[in-house]
């Protein structure tokens, strides 16, 4: 049995990312790490703009670092029916007696309804070390607002164009000590979705790319994605490394994700941090994908549950009900089909205050074949001890 479950190890990690699925499973997610927050973001207007990281915050537990306050990210080209945020007490994926599912955030294009759901986009000012800052997206999702607007019915946002979600709730004041630690002056900050048990689900469209500009980048290349909320709120996408809390592993997980455009039709699911890797770039990609459609409207999400499991699926079932029971959740993924199991290692990497990795991007820059080499070791080692 052992031996057997060896070789599929093998034989996944060999495949490298090529197994059809339509759940895609981490387990073990959790660890216990640091990573730096930012302390100071200084001269922001201006070209000697720069940024301090704090000393290492300490995390642990289940999901951890992905525990605390996450965003929500989009990627086009995509379109956006439905989101919900869901948290339960204690549900346990396979265990149809575990705790039920409450929805605390919810949008339906079609209806027009926000609940607790509040749509930002890089839209805001730019500095030098910063990049745009964010601001309310318009309901184009891509638009300067200057308040809170619901993003519109059926609105398609293009090729590496982005929105962002966050709850309404406002953060405190910006401090190391604060709610939501040191955030970017004049943005409009708002807490993510936290807690280790949560759920999210999603009904949209990633149609193919019609535009014709091959040449941009993250061309025909949607993705739906997660951030420790932090991120965003100081910098995205800096050239330095000290102006977001990313590079020192407070969390990303990229739920459906399109790499490019020669694998256009390859949603893949990955995680970066510093559990089973020293390589954040790279991170841990799970060895399989679920297929992207292009021509219809697809249905799923990511289930965090109370026993480190992550499980993201792909399910025409799946509903966006006040309460879940966890019977109707774990059917989802129980009758969804084929199944890429990927078990995270306990094994953590700490890494440097000083970081030369340059990018605290969406995940797609740097995919090498390293991660699940990584993971077959260590794989590896799990069966043969
Ligand atoms: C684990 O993290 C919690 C905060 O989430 C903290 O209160 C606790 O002290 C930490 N425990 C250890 C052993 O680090
Ligand atoms: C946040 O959303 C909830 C749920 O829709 C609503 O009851 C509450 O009034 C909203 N709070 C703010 C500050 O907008
Ligand atoms: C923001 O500023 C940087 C240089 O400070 C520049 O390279 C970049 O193109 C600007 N971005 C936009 C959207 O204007
Ligand atoms: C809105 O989301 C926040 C952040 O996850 C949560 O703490 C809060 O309870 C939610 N509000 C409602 C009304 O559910
Ligand atoms: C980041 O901060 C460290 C000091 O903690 C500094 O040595 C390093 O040069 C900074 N990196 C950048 C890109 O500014
Ligand atoms: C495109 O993404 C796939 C994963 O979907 C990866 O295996 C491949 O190396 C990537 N190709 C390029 C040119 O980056
Ligand atoms: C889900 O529904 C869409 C139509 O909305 C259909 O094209 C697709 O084949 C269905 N997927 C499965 C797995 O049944
Ligand atoms: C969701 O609610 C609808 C009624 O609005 C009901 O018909 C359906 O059975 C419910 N589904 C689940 C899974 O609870």
């Amino acid at each position: 049995m052992k031996f057997c479950l060896l070789i599929l190890t093998i034989l996944a990690v060999v495949v490298n990312g090529n197994t059809k699925a339509n759940v895609l499973q981490f387990e073990n997610l959790g660890y216990s790490g640091t990573y730096n927050p930012v302390l100071e973001l200084k001269n922001i207007d201006s070209d000697s703009c720069t940024c301090v990281l704090g000393d290492p915050v300490a995390f642990n537990g289940t999901a951890a670092p992905l525990n605390e306050q996450l965003s929500v990210h989009f990627r086009g080209p995509l379109i956006l029916h439905k989101f919900a945020a869901y948290y339960s007490p204690n549900f346990i994926t396979n265990n149809d007696n575990s705790d039920s599912w409450n929805r605390i955030a919810y949008y339906d294009d079609s209806q027009g309804t926000a609940n607790n759901v509040t749509f930002l986009t890089n839209a805001g000012a730019n500095s030098s070390c910063l990049g745009n800052g964010l601001s309310y997206a318009g309901s184009d999702g891509i638009s300067k607002a200057s308040s809170a607007t619901i993003l519109g019915e059926n609105t398609l946002i293009h090729s590496n164009e982005e929105f962002v979600i966050f709850s309404n709730l406002s953060c405190g004041s910006s401090s190391l000590q604060g709610d939501c630690g040191v955030y970017r002056p004049n943005i409009p900050a708002f807490k993510g979705y936290d807690g280790t048990v949560k759920m999210f689900l999603f009904e949209f469209e990633m149609p193919q790319e019609n535009n014709g500009n091959e040449d941009i980048i993250n061309y025909n290349s949607p993705a739906i994605w997660l951030l420790n909320a932090q991120i965003p709120r100081t910098s995205q996408y800096s050239m330095n490394s000290n102006c977001s809390c990313w590079a020192s592993g407070c969390g990303e997980f990229d739920i459906f994700e399109i790499m490019n455009n020669t694998h256009s039709t390859e949603l893949l699911t990955t995680i970066h941090d510093y559990q089973g890797t020293d390589n954040i770039n790279t991170g841990i990609i799970i060895p399989g994908y679920i297929e992207r459609n292009f021509n219809s409207v697809m249905k799923g999400g990511v289930i965090f549950d109370n026993s480190g499991n992550a499980v993201v699926f792909m399910s025409n079932s799946t509903t966006f009900n006040n309460t879940i029971t966890a019977a109707t959740a774990n059917g989802w993924i129980s009758k969804a089909g084929n199944v890429v199991n990927d078990a995270l290692s306990s094994v953590s990497y700490v890494p440097p205050k000083s970081s030369s990795k340059s990018k605290g991007d969406a995940g797609q820059i740097d995919k090498s074949f390293m991660s699940q080499i990584t993971l077959g070791i260590f794989s590896l080692i799990f069966w043969l001890t």
